[in-house]
């Protein structure tokens, strides 16, 4: 299997339509591919010569639609031949991959979600985008512990068992890493939405409120004003939540996408920490302390912080601010020909849910509002789109959010005024794609 950078579909079809097999296959003028919305985009100097190739062979004369194929004639699989059911082989190209351009420092690294290729709001488990810090485990639930302590009336220690008997609540929420986007700062164009913005995925989370659990170990309401999240891996993963946020809608989750959580992602409990950057959801979560200040642990106080341009730095900015990016057409892409094609993408709010996407097609000249899908939920990835007949001149494509609270995704331009160009984390700014005359679409700083 080619394991070239993940990219290239023309429109609304997962970039791996076609295997490296086929793809020679069309090349060599074999077989003839299904056209228009499920025809796919090749990475690289072949994919519009390709992907025209199948545009043309497409007629009422198709064999694809006059002769009956083996599987209309013949008898499937049966059933359970697959008890845990995998995507189609043809999907096989549509994985999380690390970034080409960071290093893998023993087990700790980041394997990047393919936003290009996914529908809807909903991560697949599987392409949940995973930053491990230290590396991951699959942890024996039987023996797994969770405990409370602190500034409690009783210090209390639970069994999975214990949790799952707990009232529960089951709610979709984004997370996203401090650092995605991360390499933007700096004026580093990487290739592919994968990269720019991977870091980001959206579940349905199932686990019990902090509420109830606080409330069950008889939290003191007075001095309590900060919890500490502990991880069970290696790398001493600790982040302090104040109180407020903790009691309104953080949660200690075991399952996710209606299963139980994916090892990667902290099976058998994590921390849900619905709009506050990915760190904070603390995975194979074992312990919460309950105390009177933030903790100021390594993780709050050398990493998952802002180098401000006066030289100081910005510690315990949790919050992901309001955000959009466009994920078809975004770079590695081409298109087909000209013609029309529904721009998509995603906006999300660590605030609240997202009021407006705007999108241009002139680099911020001139906006139009796209169309939210439902459901549009509070610290949840939402879907917007947008016609856009291409004339075949150049554009560059961008997506503005707007969140509840009416604030207004910055300009790249806007945000290094404030932020300077030393920072890591919390690049919300619009992410621009440049669209040239031949179809391809690259990443590009504007302004
Ligand atoms: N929790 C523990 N125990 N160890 C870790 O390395 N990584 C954090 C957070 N929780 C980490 C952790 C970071 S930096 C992020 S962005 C998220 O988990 C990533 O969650 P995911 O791997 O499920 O996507």
């Amino acid at each position: 299997m080619s394991q070239r950078p993940s990219s290239g579909r023309i429109i609304k079809a997962p970039e791996n339509f076609l295997s490296p097999a086929m793809i020679a296959e069309v090349q060599r003028g074999r077989r003839d591919f299904l056209r228009g919305a499920f025809a796919s985009a090749i990475t690289g100097a072949t994919a519009t010569v390709a992907s025209r190739a199948v545009a043309q062979s497409t007629s009422l004369g198709d064999p694809n639609i006059l002769e009956l194929p083996e599987h209309t004639k013949g008898l499937g699989q049966p059933v359970a031949a697959t008890p845990y059911g995998m995507p189609s082989k043809y999907e096989a190209n549509l994985q999380r991959r690390e970034s080409p351009g960071l290093t893998r420092v023993s087990a700790a690294s980041v394997s990047f979600c393919p936003l290009q290729g996914l529908f809807g709001i909903i991560t697949p488990s599987g392409l949940h985008f995973e930053r491990h810090h230290q590396g991951w485990w699959d942890i024996d639930p039987t023996k797994h512990r969770f405990m409370i302590n602190g500034l409690v009336k009783k210090a209390k220690v639970y069994t999975m068992d214990d949790l799952m008997r707990l009232p529960s609540v089951s709610r979709m929420h984004f997370i996203e890493c401090g650092a995605n986007t991360g390499m933007e700062w700096g004026n580093v164009a990487v290739p592919t939405v994968q990269y720019t913005h991977g870091m980001l995925s959206c579940c349905e989370f199932t686990g019990v409120p902090l509420s109830v659990l606080l409330e069950d170990c008889g939290f003191d309401k007075l001095k309590g004003k900060y919890i500490l999240a502990e991880g069970a891996d290696g790398s001493s993963m600790t982040r302090s939540i104040s109180i407020e946020r903790a009691l309104d809608d953080c949660f200690v989750a075991y399952a996710m996408n209606g299963e139980m959580l994916r090892p990667e992602n902290g099976y058998p409990l994590r921390l849900v920490a619905p709009g506050i950057q990915g760190v904070s959801w603390v995975k194979w979560l074992r312990r919460l302390e309950v105390g009177d200040k933030p903790y100021a642990t390594k993780d709050e106080t050398l990493h998952y912080i802002d180098l401000m341009p006066d030289g100081t730095h910005r510690q315990y900015t949790s919050i992901q601010e309001c955000k959009s990016v466009i994920t078809t057409p975004s770079g590695g892409q081409t298109l087909m020909d000209r013609g029309y094609y529904n721009v998509s993408g995603l906006a999300w709010s660590g605030r609240g849910r997202v009021k407006r996407v705007d999108v241009s097609f002139d680099g911020g000249r001139n906006w139009k509002t796209a169309k939210l899908e439902s459901p549009v939920l509070s610290k949840c990835l939402t879907r917007f789109s947008i016609g856009f007949n291409w004339d075949g001149s150049p554009a560059i494509l961008q997506s503005r959010a707007i969140d509840e609270t009416g604030y207004v995704q910055p300009q790249m331009r806007q945000l290094r005024q404030v932020r300077g160009t030393r920072s890591i984390y919390h690049n919300n700014a619009i992410q621009s794609w440049k669209l040239d005359t031949n179809g391809e679409v690259s990443n590009v700083h504007v302004g």
